[in-house]
């Protein structure tokens, strides 16, 4: 066994949620700018992120993990202190190879066994393993036994008490230093409420530290949720999807503001255009009305959304000392790259990889209303996106789709879902 490493501080913490697609490294950066302690990546599966390369990127620092090219995870030493690297895992062995291939730019590595999509359950993987117990804290116990970093994992509940508690206690004895709790059951989605009663008694029942987690909106709701159940941190996803300054202890930034700043941020670590547009896109998703969210859906490239929000001069000075010092200047040729990758694998007679079906979800152009959009988002299955159809929405599915794809997915192969897949921060070219 190796020695074990200090644990992050979970008290009083206020969390960045992982969260697929919008916690690219642009996110995960602001939100440690606004006052975030910690931040995890979105969920990444072990088998997507194990046997990349890692690069590091000479024009800004950043850290790429590539598969074929493309960039399953990117990261910035800036950040590492305060990163949990999260994996979707049903194999303690893959788990560890994962969990061992980002170990040197990582501070924490996380099980997610709280994802209900049927991607993840169909491959044992995410709340499939709540529902096994051996074999989650089977995964842990090989993390904690021989990562070398501290391992946490981020549960949901069941509605039996009794049972939750159970399985809390044993995923404690596997030696994890953080629990992170979502407030709600397996078939629960995100519009129905919270138990945050659920919280105390859990808190009661382990010694590590518990994050809270689910319905947290507001700054103010973190001491809330703090003084009625003890927990020690307190974990935001869609507060912060719709505006990521939701960790400033002086309130929020006008919307404006943050779409800027995130911008100058994606600039800084070349982020592709499409998840750029998808992130911009999310802010507005309350507010579809808004002048700015139809030239938005209708931008096809990192300019096109620059020119959304009049910041072209800011592109071209971008451009410009990239081109003095002979750094890279794309952003945009991701989804050829997903092409080509996808090709590929349909010639292999294969689930496209799951790279090439996550940038074609992340670049398809949604011009559903908010509602539309929010209600789907439980529901779109793996490699499909959403289009609408004379007026009403409909999934498309994509090759490598699985559920209501005709071919069965093999629960081993990656598969991208809403809440499983890597980042899209993908395809940059490297100079
Ligand atoms: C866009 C999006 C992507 C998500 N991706 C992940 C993920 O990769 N891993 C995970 O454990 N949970 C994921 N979740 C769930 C959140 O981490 C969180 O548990 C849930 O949204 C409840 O928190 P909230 O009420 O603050 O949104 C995702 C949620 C959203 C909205």
């Amino acid at each position: 066994m190796q020695p074990q490493p200090q644990p992050l501080n979970y008290t009083n913490a206020a969390i960045l949620a992982p969260m697929v697609r919008i916690g690219t490294l642009p996110v995960r950066l602001m939100a440690l700018e606004y006052g975030a302690d910690l931040v995890y990546t979105p969920e990444v599966v072990d088998k997507g992120i194990v046997g990349c390369e890692r690069v590091v990127n000479e024009d800004n620092g950043t850290i790429d993990y590539l598969s074929k090219g493309v960039s399953i995870f990117r990261t910035h030493p800036s950040e590492k202190s305060r990163l949990v690297f999260q994996i979707g895992s049903a194999n303690a062995d893959l788990a560890l190879q994962a969990a061992l291939t980002v170990a040197q730019d990582v501070s924490t590595i996380d099980l997610n066994c709280g994802c209900p999509k049927r991607f993840s359950i169909h491959g044992g993987m995410g709340a499939a393993l709540m529902e096994e117990p051996e074999k989650l804290c089977g995964i842990l116990k090989n993390l904690v036994d021989n990562c070398g970093l501290p391992v946490t994992c981020k549960i949901r509940i069941f509605p039996d008490r009794e049972r939750t508690l159970k399985l809390v206690k044993m995923i404690e004895a596997t030696g994890i230093k953080a629990l992170a709790v979502h407030c709600r059951y397996r078939d629960e989605r995100p519009r129905e409420p919270g138990h945050w009663d659920r919280f105390k008694e859990i808190v009661d029942a382990v010694s590590i530290p518990v994050i809270a987690n689910g319905d947290i909106k507001e700054y103010a709701d973190m001491a809330r949720i703090r003084e009625l159940s003890g927990c020690a941190g307190v974990m935001i996803a869609r507060g912060a999807e719709a505006n990521v300054s939701i960790f400033r202890k002086e309130g929020r930034l006008p919307l404006m503001d943050i779409v800027r700043q995130y911008m100058r941020r994606c600039l800084e670590t070349r982020n592709h255009h499409s998840n750029t547009k998808y992130c911009v896109m999310q802010m507005f998703v309350e507010d579809t009305k808004s002048p700015y969210y139809k030239p938005l859906c209708e931008a096809k490239s990192f300019r096109a959304v620059c020119k959304v929000f009049d910041m072209e001069g800011e592109l071209d000075a971008w451009i410009k000392k990239q081109e003095e010092h002979g750094w890279p200047t794309d952003l945009d040729s991701a989804p050829r790259k997903a092409a080509e990758s996808k090709e590929k694998a349909a010639k292999n007679g294969k689930a496209a990889v799951a790279a090439a079906a996550i940038v074609e979800m992340a670049t398809t152009d949604s011009t559903l209303g908010k509602r539309k959009q929010n209600d789907l988002k439980d529901e779109i299955p793996a490699g499909a996106s959403v289009v609408e159809v004379d007026g009403t929405p409909v999934t498309k599915k994509h090759a490598g789709g699985d559920g209501a794809s005709s071919q069965p997915t093999p629960a081993d192969t990656p598969q991208p879902d809403v809440e499983t897949e890597v980042e899209t921060t993908t395809s940059i070219p490297l100079a």
